[in-house]
């Protein structure tokens, strides 16, 4: 679900039949993740990662913990990005006095990544008023939107894959800033919501499943328009019909790299190994 703008003055917003659409989509899959999704083992069985090395971003919580928590326990070299260090390094310390006594080596670290403005959102927003609901809704479009346009830029020789997860609908603390009955709806139907543990998996599955790379290759060479997609039931999927709109997609993509103070050109300078620096970043929090 999101808003979409067009350069050219026309369409404002998603009319309200995308919004209905979108809605019973999320209703949809609440109340079906546990079936489509039975065939999957939780944990998510891993193999042993000690060649990878991953950042990872929200790693304090929800979703993000667990996912930093389980590659770090299958062997991987996790960082943490994050921007509340304290509450990384409490759980650093917990996950290395649980592992020590199992005699697993734990190689993790914490990184300092700033925190990102919500009044940033609000131009994603586009002019209508910034509500957390339009917020989050546009933020997670924005999201595949931008991850299309990477996708496209990036040659098939960087041999990097781009894709998009959707977790299912997972109690976390995603719906803290959220409308009340958004998070009554939360609390009330406890059984179709997924753990943090069950939500991680089409995010780990993402990261290790070595059929990945080769499904991103096979997008690039048809000019699939969008990015891969795989949904809570670790199967790739087709994003919304709004990500398919290539230029909302650039218009995401122009924002984003000039909210961040990233030149246009900043992935083919990555790629000719030219140092590139964005204006997020800083210095711990005391
Ligand atoms: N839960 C669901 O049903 C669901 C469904 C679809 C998609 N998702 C997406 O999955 C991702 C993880 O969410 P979650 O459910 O695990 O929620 P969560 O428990 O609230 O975790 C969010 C993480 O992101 C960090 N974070 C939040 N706002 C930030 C900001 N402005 N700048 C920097 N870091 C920030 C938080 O750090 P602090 O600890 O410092 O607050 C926390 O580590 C989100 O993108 C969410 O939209 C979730």
């Amino acid at each position: 679900m999101g808003k979409t703008t067009s350069s050219s003055g026309g369409k404002q917003g998603l009319g309200w039949m995308e919004w209905l659409r979108g809605w019973l989509y999320v209703i949809y899959e609440m109340l079906f993740q546990r079936i489509s999704a039975s065939h999957l083992q939780n944990p998510l069985p891993l193999p042993p990662l000690h060649d990878l090395s991953c950042i990872i971003t929200g790693s304090t919580s929800g979703i993000g913990l667990q996912i930093a928590r389980q590659l770090a326990e299958a062997g991987a070299h996790v960082v943490m990005a994050v921007r509340n260090s304290k509450a990384a390094n409490d759980l650093i310390q917990k996950w290395q006095s649980e592992w020590s006594g199992k005699g697993l080596p734990l190689n993790i670290e914490m990184h300092y990544i700033g925190f990102v403005d919500t009044e940033d959102m609000n131009v994603v927003s586009g002019k209508r008023k910034y509500t957390s609901l339009v917020g989050y809704s546009s933020s997670k479009l924005a999201q595949v939107q931008f991850s299309s346009v990477l996708h496209k830029r990036l040659p098939a020789e960087a041999g990097v894959s781009v894709v998009c997860v959707s977790p299912g609908v997972v109690q976390t603390n995603v719906a803290r800033d959220l409308p009340r009955i958004v998070q009554a709806a939360y609390h009330l139907i406890p059984y179709f919501i997924f753990t943090p543990q069950e939500g991680s998996r089409s995010a780990l599955f993402a990261a290790t499943d070595p059929q990945i790379p080769e499904y991103c290759e096979m997008l690039k060479a048809d000019e699939w328009p969008v990015s891969a997609f795989i949904s809570q039931d670790c199967n790739p999927t087709n994003p919304s019909e709004e990500a398919h709109n290539i230029e909302t997609s650039y218009r995401v993509w122009e924002k984003t790299l000039e909210l961040i103070g990233l030149p246009l050109d900043s992935v083919e300078r990555l790629i000719e190994g030219e140092e590139v620096k964005c204006r997020y970043g800083g210095q711990p929090e005391e």
